[in-house]
């Protein structure tokens, strides 16, 4: 536990909640559960200042940055397009010319 969950008076699920994936995390900021980070920059540094959620008052700007680039560098996957419980479709005769 880290402490967003103490951040936001309104919090009725206490620490109670998923642990985000980071994958794609440069398109949905805000972030943290409140969504009171409106930067993966914030995340780090304005919302971390006790170091409660990983180690990170040490880093120098630079190294932060190089955090940042590295978070906004994982890649969203979109959702697959066909599953096992695709049902297959078939292009009518007609209009398959
Ligand atoms: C320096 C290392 C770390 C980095 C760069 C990092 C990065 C992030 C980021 C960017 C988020 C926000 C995701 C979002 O809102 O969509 C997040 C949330 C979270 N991380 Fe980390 N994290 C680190 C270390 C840790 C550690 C060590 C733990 C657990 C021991 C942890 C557990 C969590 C949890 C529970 C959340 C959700 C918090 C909330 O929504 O309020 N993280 N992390």
């Amino acid at each position: 536990m880290f402490g967003t969950g103490n951040d936001d008076k309104s919090e009725r699920m206490g620490p109670k909640y998923d642990t985000p994936s980071l994958i794609g995390v440069y398109r949905t900021p805000p972030y943290l559960h409140h969504g009171k980070a409106k930067t993966l920059h914030e995340v780090l540094t304005t919302y971390n200042k006790q170091d409660k959620h990983g180690r990170t008052s040490h880093l120098q700007p630079a190294q932060l940055d190089d955090l940042v680039e590295f978070l906004r560098s994982l890649p969203y996957e979109p959702p697959p397009t066909v599953t096992e419980n695709t049902v297959p479709y078939r292009v009518p005769p007609e209009k398959n010319k």
